[in-house]
């Protein structure tokens, strides 16, 4: 689209205004924009009065970090999620990652010299970190070596959110009449993240404590149980792809395998302090991002109602922007201002 359209491209209907505002637009959802402009994404996500879109209401009646639409809101939660992230809480993370990733070695070295799928093994591996980090719960994938049966409901479930992008008003009346199999599916994945909140500790624990310390766990159910579908499908499927990627490209060039292990010589490689500097890590994890990032498309944003420029146009009020970090990170363009 970007090749044949260039930077800015309508994707959605024309901007609604008394004149045309009809039937159509309300059917095919908001004025929308897919911006392939470098500055995009720094510009409608670092950008305060950039907002969220109704998309972001489709898991209610949960509301999760990631989908509550409230600045005020968001801001408030993410101080309480911030418990669950600060150096002392990552140093007690690091015991189950050791165990984790000792496991996924056991189970490569006991298929040498024999071709495995390695995509399957490290999903196995991102859904039990996943599992143990925020609930303290195994999935048993790596130990039972298959597939739990909810990440096939979540993956069926899922299917439903994307053809339905562009007129989250449908997803509400879809929920409500539960006709479609993947309805029923992505309502079942919902109830099931949900529980393991109810199961809970580790990361939930930190969101669980805020709450209870407060006396008001009844009425936090509904953020919380927002926040688990956040960590189950933020937490797991996203590391395992970018893992994929990163050991695809590092079979195929053996002198940056070589690289990285000369790096980690004298490197604790269970102390993520000591990780985090290793500049020839960081550089292949970001590249890897940026060339196959886990959420290529979507997370969505809305102008303000005053219009806001993005990439040297002015951009009409109430505008739903899209930015393909895909093809936004291919860009050669996106690499200069990297640099700069
Ligand atoms: C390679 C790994 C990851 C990538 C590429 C990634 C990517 C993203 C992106 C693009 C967003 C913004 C989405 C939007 O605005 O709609 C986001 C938000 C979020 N992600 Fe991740 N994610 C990763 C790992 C994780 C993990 C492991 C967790 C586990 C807890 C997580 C939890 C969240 C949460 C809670 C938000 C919402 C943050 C906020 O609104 O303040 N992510 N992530």
């Amino acid at each position: 689209m970007h090749k044949k359209y260039g930077d800015f491209v309508r994707t959605g209907t024309k901007k609604k205004c008394p004149k045309n505002f009809n039937a159509l637009t309300i059917i095919r959802g908001p004025a929308g924009l897919t911006i392939f402009h470098p500055e995009t994404l720094a510009t409608i996500y670092d950008n305060y009065p950039f907002n969220k879109p109704a998309w972001y209401d489709n898991l209610r009646p949960y509301t999760g970090l990631n989908t509550h639409r409230s600045k005020y809101v968001h801001k408030h939660r993410r101080r309480v999620w911030d418990h669950a992230f600060t150096a002392s809480a990552l140093r007690s993370y690091q015991e189950v990652l050791k165990s984790k990733s000792n496991a996924l070695d056991e189970l490569v070295m006991k298929r040498a010299g024999h071709p495995i799928i390695i995509n399957d093994f490290f999903y196995w591996a991102s859904w039990d970190m996943m599992g143990q980090l925020g609930f303290s719960k195994t999935f048993g994938m790596l130990q039972g070596q298959k597939w739990h049966y909810a990440i096939q409901m979540l993956r069926k479930g899922l299917t439903f959110v994307g053809p339905y992008t562009s007129v989250p008003w449908l997803v509400r009346i879809a929920f409500d009449l539960r006709i479609l199999p993947s309805v029923r599916n992505f309502i079942q994945m919902e109830d099931w993240c949900a529980r393991q909140m109810d199961e809970r500790i580790e990361i939930s624990g930190h969101l669980i404590a805020w709450s209870v310390e407060r006396n008001r766990l009844q009425k936090d159910l509904p953020t919380l149980y927002g926040d688990s579908i956040a960590i189950i499908v933020a937490g797991s499927d996203t590391v395992a792809h970018t893992l994929i990627y990163a050991f695809y490209h590092l079979a195929r060039d053996s002198s940056q395998l070589r690289k990285l292990r000369e790096e980690q010589a004298d490197t604790d490689l269970q102390d993520f302090r000591q990780l985090q500097c290793l500049p020839h890590l960081n550089g292949i994890i970001n590249e890897v991002l940026r060339l196959y990032p886990p959420v290529p498309t979507g997370g969505f944003r809305e102008t303000p109602s005053e219009g806001a420029e993005i990439g040297g146009r002015w951009i009409p009020g109430k505008t739903l922007i899209c930015a393909p970090r895909w093809t936004i990170g291919r860009r050669k363009e996106t690499l200069l201002i990297c640099d700069r």
